[in-house]
């Protein structure tokens, strides 16, 4: 299911980009709705799917290059506001009549803008010098017939240029990163002011449309939906309840691989807190028989992605009348563009091993939402905090953070050292910048001695990174105090642990996961 929404879209044409998905986001941030959609897509289309503006992405490729994206021309008569970005706005130009000479001068990185027209409704208000993000090689040396230039660099005499009559802007420039500190506000003036659309893309909008369309599409029928913590069933849950309440029937498989406290937590907020219909399998015991001696990580992950759906479906099908399955699906997952793809929209259906005759409908109500989107949605709905800013955790849980077999034993150990991990960088008041933080059993022991006896224990390995998106990532610089005290409190409160040890490895070439 999409989320179905009154507000016509901002497309963004997706010319191979690595910053298509942040142009979305940036968009919505300005409370628009925006989808990405492939550089091939067809006037036709464009015309019926009536979107309220577009936005050329940048891309790798050279205009010149033989493959070079292109997009039908015709879609420039279509009277729509356009909005080209570095290879977009090359593109304009080209398509429109102008010049890109090829040069062997390229820009990258910072630079310090000019504006050479303070009129232009997309600088309105904004210094006139600022600094912006370029990453180019050509640049655009004439502008088409209609068009003015606003804006130049030291390097590119042509960084910004427009023709407002026909409503068509573009910036060689990127104002959508973060390195172009008005970029955002420029974006703004564009979609508010240039395009005329209204800000009302809002997550109590979007609540309240899910909420609609759920109900529409479900009618009385049961819906079943599998939660398991993280933050994205979390907030399908609360949503599908709050949308057809006791239709709803979740189903919590306790795998036994949370951190301490976490399946209480989770039986408590959806049942006590939202009062949810709410199975919960404990199936601890079930996943340790099938785990047991197991050692290779990805056989790890296949036991227990196959068991998830196999204890599922056992207690789904104990339901009657259920038609339904949500699924906590978000866009990244789903969106498939650029040069030389279709605008694939993946299924997740394929994904899901329905038994034999067994058969649901998927309702995916985050369908068009990005992870910050889905958080806001969350905290809305009322989710505690630590459900709303749960730090990533891989399904498979600790089974994946214990390297080796796993036990009861070994996860009631790494269970206490985590959320002594947990629990003190919690408390540092400087957190925010660890992206992720938690503690590791390796398959190891080593000589230690406390008190007056020699010991053979295992070590507990403290992992905290930096990051923004788990791409790439760097080890967190805690102070030594910190490292100490957790040290101290794992030696002293985890039996068994006899040696604790930091991760200092960036990703790449580590990985953040130990595994
Ligand atoms: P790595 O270890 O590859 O992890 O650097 C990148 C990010 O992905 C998280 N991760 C997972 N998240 N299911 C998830 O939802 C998984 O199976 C899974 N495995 C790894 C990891 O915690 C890190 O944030």
């Amino acid at each position: 299911m999409s989320l179905l929404h009154d507000q016509r879209p901002v497309f963004v044409v997706d010319f191979g980009a690595q910053y298509a998905q942040l142009i979305a986001r940036r968009v919505r941030e300005c409370k628009v709705y925006s989808e990405i959609v492939p550089c091939d897509i067809a006037p036709e289309e464009l015309r019926r799917r009536d979107p309220a503006a577009l936005i050329l992405s940048g891309g790798p490729a050279s205009v010149y290059a033989e493959d070079a994206p292109g997009m039908d021309p015709e879609i420039y008569e279509l009277g729509v506001p356009i909005l080209g970005l570095c290879y977009g706005m090359q593109l304009m130009a080209l398509d429109l009549g102008g010049a890109v000479p090829r040069t062997d001068v390229g820009e990258y990185g910072f630079a310090e803008l000019t504006v050479d027209a303070p009129d232009s409704a997309i600088f309105d208000g904004l210094p006139v010098t600022q600094q912006v993000w370029m990453s180019h090689r050509d640049s655009v040396g004439t502008v088409p017939k209609g068009f003015r230039a606003t804006a130049h660099t030291g390097t590119t005499a042509i960084a910004a240029m427009e023709d407002p009559k026909r409503r068509l802007y573009a910036t060689q420039f990127h104002p959508e990163v973060a390195h172009t500190p008005h970029g955002q506000e420029m974006l703004r003036r564009f979609l508010h002011d240039v395009a005329d659309i209204a800000p009302t893309w809002t997550m109590v909008n979007i609540i309240d449309e899910v909420t609609e369309s759920v109900r529409a599409k479900v009618g009385d029928a049961r819906v079943i939906c599998g939660l398991s913590g993280g933050v994205d069933s979390s907030v399908v849950a609360a949503l599908l309840h709050r949308a057809i309440g006791d239709q709803l029937t979740c189903v919590f498989v306790d795998h036994g691989m949370l951190r301490l406290d976490e399946a209480e937590q989770v039986a408590h907020v959806f049942r006590d807190n939202f009062h949810v219909d709410l199975v919960h399998v404990q199936a601890e015991a079930r996943y340790l028989g099938l785990l047991a001696g197991v050692t290779d990580p990805e056989e790890k992950r296949r036991i227990i992605g196959e068991e998830f759906w196999r204890v599922f479906f056992e207690e789904a099908t104990k339901l009657e009348g259920v038609r339904f399955l949500a699924q906590g699906t978000l866009y990244p997952d789903v969106i498939e563009s650029g040069p030389g793809k279709a605008a694939k929209i993946k299924s997740h259906h394929n994904l899901i091993p329905f038994p034999e005759g067994v058969h649901f409908d998927l309702i995916e109500p985050l369908r068009s939402l990005f992870k910050d989107e889905v958080r806001e949605v969350g905290a809305e709905l009322g989710l505690p905090d630590e459900i709303v800013h749960r730090q990533p955790f891989p399904g498979p849980g600790l089974a994946v953070r214990i390297i080796g077999g796993i036990t009861a034993e070994k996860l009631d150990t790494l269970r206490l050292a985590d959320a002594i991990v947990r629990e003190e960088i919690g408390r540092w008041d400087e957190n925010r910048e660890v992206w992720q933080y938690f503690a590791v059993l390796p398959d190891i022991r080593s000589v230690g001695v406390m008190g007056d006896e020699r010991t053979y224990g295992h070590p507990i390995i403290i992992r905290a990174v930096a990051s923004a998106d788990a791409m790439t990532a760097d080890w967190a610089r805690l102070p030594h105090d910190l490292l100490a005290k957790m040290s101290n409190r794992i030696i002293n409160e985890v039996p068994g642990i006899n040696r604790v040890a930091y991760d200092i490895t960036s990703k790449p070439p580590g990985t953040i996961e130990w595994e």
